[in-house]
């Protein structure tokens, strides 16, 4: 007689149980999406989460989920999921999953840089990939502009933008994105609470490390030290100013703010309101329940979450979305729902206490959509055209096009050069 644990190790054996790097990501409605596992799920708004109901996705050119490094980015405007890394076999492939239409596409690129290590970044406003690999040498872009929310058909090429001002000396890079800089966290030598910056509408790295000093009652500041970053999307279509960083360490869960006026770096006229007295500081929120460093993370507007490697979803309700100051005593609470098919492999976990074993409502406003896609079609193009209020954004959009020969356009590199004692 065949019993029945034989056969359900046989039908482990054939979902393929290895070790994939899973993801999560919210769409511009805030629904949660886990991926990775062995199938892909919508979970909803969080004020449903209480009692979990996955619809699972579309199996149809999903991708194989076999990267080590796979990175799921938001193209805010396209309401459209971008992935790195999801194929070890084709690591240049960027997989792109449509929200709206629930369809995936899969984007061929040329000369890929190791995406198998390193840290990426989507630019919110010209939908440009920039990617550092280990290896200390370029930082890269991959152009997207001319694709929304489906792959085209021709490949498009990875171009190498210029080396940054700092070496990594093996260390792994961890990189996210705010008020269009890109932050770069963990660089050798940097004190805590200090991170290196590149000025995605200059193609510049800002000379100086940036520093970030301690707000809304923090105590300590980010290490510096390996991680994960994302970055916290708005309920409108602008540029994200937050940065969630969860280090290695889990000393706490670290939120970054950062805004400069791109016309002129000393006046805070056109500032976000409320967000003045924040512009480079660090807010802390607690540390994530689980201790796994091979966990995905999301952020909607007011949600984070925390998908484990071993297929379990975390989440800090109502953390964003009151102004600019996070929610410092939110409380970590555990789904009721863990996704199949995920290995819990490659790094040792640890569950804290925190949270209770089921959830409660959040009801945490979840219903705010981020953005319209409506306003994809401009956007996609990369003329910044869209921006709401705060960010003139024509002398950084309209200038380098990412990729291209850096500094060709020359009026822009003096600009750089002219602000470069003031600090982008
Ligand atoms: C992924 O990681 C595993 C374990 O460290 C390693 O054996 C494998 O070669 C890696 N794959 C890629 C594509 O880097
Ligand atoms: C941006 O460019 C458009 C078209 O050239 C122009 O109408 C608009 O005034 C410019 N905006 C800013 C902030 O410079
Ligand atoms: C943020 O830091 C930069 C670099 O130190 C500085 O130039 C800028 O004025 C700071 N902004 C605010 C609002 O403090």
């Amino acid at each position: 007689m065949l019993a029945p644990i034989s056969i359900s190790a046989i039908a482990l054996a054939s979902l393929g149980v290895t070790a994939a790097k899973q993801c999560a990501q919210f769409d511009t409605s805030n629904n949660l999406y886990l991926f990775g596992g062995e199938q892909d799920y919508n979970l909803g708004q969080s004020d449903s989460w209480s009692s979990p109901n996955p619809q699972a996705l579309t199996s149809a050119g999903r991708p194989p989920w076999t990267g080590n490094n796979t990175a799921c980015s938001l193209a805010q405007y396209n309401n459209a999921l971008y992935v790195l890394d999801a194929d070890a076999a084709n690591p240049g492939d960027v997989y792109i999953y449509d929200f709206a239409a629930g369809t995936w596409s899969k984007q061929t690129t040329t000369s890929p840089p190791d995406l198998a290590s390193g840290s990426s970044v989507l630019d919110h406003d010209t939908n440009v990939f920039f990617a550092l690999p280990g290896d200390d040498g370029s930082l890269y872009s991959l152009d997207l502009s001319s694709v929304t929310n489906q792959a085209s058909g021709n490949a498009i090429a990875w171009e190498a933008v210029t080396d940054p001002n700092f070496k990594m000396e093996g260390r792994q890079p961890v990189m996210s994105q705010a008020s269009n800089h890109i932050v770069f966290f963990n660089v050798p030598g940097n004190p805590a609470g200090s991170a290196n910056m590149f000025v995605i509408h200059y193609s510049y790295f800002q000379p100086e490390v940036q520093a970030f000093s301690l707000a809304n009652g923090a105590t300590d500041n980010f290490p510096t030290s390996s991680g994960q970053a994302l970055p916290i999307p708005l309920a409108s279509t602008d540029a994200g100013k937050q940065i969630v960083f969860v280090p290695d360490d889990f000393s706490h869960t670290y939120v970054l703010t950062h805004w400069t006026n791109p016309g002129d770096w000393s006046s805070l006229s056109d500032a976000p309101a409320g967000i003045e007295s924040l512009i480079n500081s660090t807010q802390t929120l607690p540390a994530p329940s689980s201790q796994d460093r091979s966990a995905a993370y999301a952020a909607s507007v007011n949600t984070l979450v925390q998908f484990t490697s071993s297929g379990d979803v975390y989440y800090l309700p109502s953390a964003f979305g009151n102004g600019w100051t996070v929610q410092a005593n939110a409380a970590w609470q555990k789904l009721g729902y863990s996704v199949a098919g995920l290995s819990g492999a490659s790094q040792s976990t640890v569950v804290s206490s925190a949270s209770g074993t089921s959830t409660t409502a959040s009801g945490t406003g979840a219903t705010s959509a981020v953005g319209s896609p409506s306003t994809s079609v401009s956007r996609a193009s990369g003329t910044g055209s869209t921006a709401t209020g705060s960010t003139p954004t024509n002398a950084t959009n309209s200038g380098m096009k990412i990729g291209s020969p850096l500094f060709a356009q020359a009026g822009v590199f003096v600009i750089a050069l002219a602000v470069t004692g003031a600090l982008l």
